[in-house]
């Protein structure tokens, strides 16, 4: 018992330190590398060495991140059974590290979505998209955190149901990714409000909440990767725990499709997130211009 104990101290303890060395690593390698790409281009000046090199970054981040995965997944097998023999001092602890795990472990699953999102051709995926049944898909994923809340989700489409071409399971990760943020950040008793509108070219959904709002910082940063907005904001913890790479998967899906995303405060009070997609792919680039895409 006691030597369990002094290992479930020295476990929380070199997950305290070795996280929180890993995690800054992690993102400071991300950015440098993505940050070094115009320099890069500008030395070369070669389109395929820069091609190359970015194959060669996207295939480190990608195994990197399998790597990191099975030994998370011990880690916090094993902090979950010391949980049990630990006192309060200990437990309290392990509890931080357990939350650590689970972050780092968002953190890893959202990278290696990201490398995914980036290096599979989108056109082998695509077929006719019913959204309005993917926002009902995604609600009833987050509903065991809605329900307790008394959070409701009101949804308006056209009728009859329109369709685009899309990927499904990246469509409905990109609407699971908003109505998380939304439900994350609308007060208790509040309403979501999705709004879908179309016309010849272009599908427009709107995800609207009651919460604060973005903050000025954050109109200019939520779609960069890792970037986090101030925790206080939010209501209550969300099923993805807060790795900043949410929106950042959002825009990335919209831009494989052809569309693009934005985020903007409603004069009302709450935030309101804007999902543009094309109804018919593949759309132009004269037709992107148009659209101020
Ligand atoms: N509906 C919202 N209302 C207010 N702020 C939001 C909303 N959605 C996102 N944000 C802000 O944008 C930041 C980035 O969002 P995201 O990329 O999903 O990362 P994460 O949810 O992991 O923090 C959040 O940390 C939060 O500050
Ligand atoms: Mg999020």
């Amino acid at each position: 018992m006691a030597s369990g104990i002094a290992l479930a101290e020295a476990v929380a303890l070199l997950l305290g330190v070795g996280l929180g060395l890993l995690v800054p690593w992690l993102v400071q390698r991300q950015r440098s590398s993505r940050h070094r790409l115009p320099l890069d281009h500008q030395m070369i000046q070669n389109r395929y060495a820069l091609l190359a090199q970015r194959e060669q970054q996207e295939r480190w981040v990608s195994d990197v991140v399998h790597e990191l995965k099975t030994p998370l997944t011990a880690l916090r097998l094993v902090s979950e059974s010391l949980a049990n023999d630990c006192n309060p001092r200990q437990a309290r602890l392990m509890e931080r590290s357990q939350k650590e795990i689970v972050r780092l472990q968002s953190l890893v699953e959202g990278l290696l979505e990201l490398s995914r999102l980036e290096n599979t051709p989108l056109q082998h995926h695509t077929t006719p998209v019913t959204v309005v049944d993917h926002v009902k898909t995604a609600w009833q994923v987050l509903l065991p955190l809605a329900e307790p809340r008394h959070v409701d989700l009101t949804v308006t489409s056209p009728s009859p149901a329109v369709t685009v071409p899309a990927d499904p399971s990246r469509l409905q990760r990109a609407l699971l990714n908003l109505l998380d943020n939304a439900l994350r950040h609308s007060p208790n008793h509040g309403t979501i409000q999705v709004k879908i509108v179309t016309d010849q070219t272009w599908l427009k959904l709107d995800v609207a909440d009651q919460g604060s709002g973005f903050s000025e910082r954050d109109l200019a940063h939520v779609f960069e990767r890792f970037y986090r907005g101030d925790a206080s904001r939010a209501r209550v913890s969300s099923l993805m725990i807060g790795s900043g790479l949410g929106l950042a998967i959002v825009q990335q899906i919209a831009t494989t499709h052809g569309g693009t995303v934005r985020a903007l405060n409603r004069p009302e009070g709450g935030a309101s997130v804007r999902l543009i997609l094309p109804m018919n792919s593949p759309v132009s680039s004269e037709t992107r211009l148009t659209a101020g895409l």
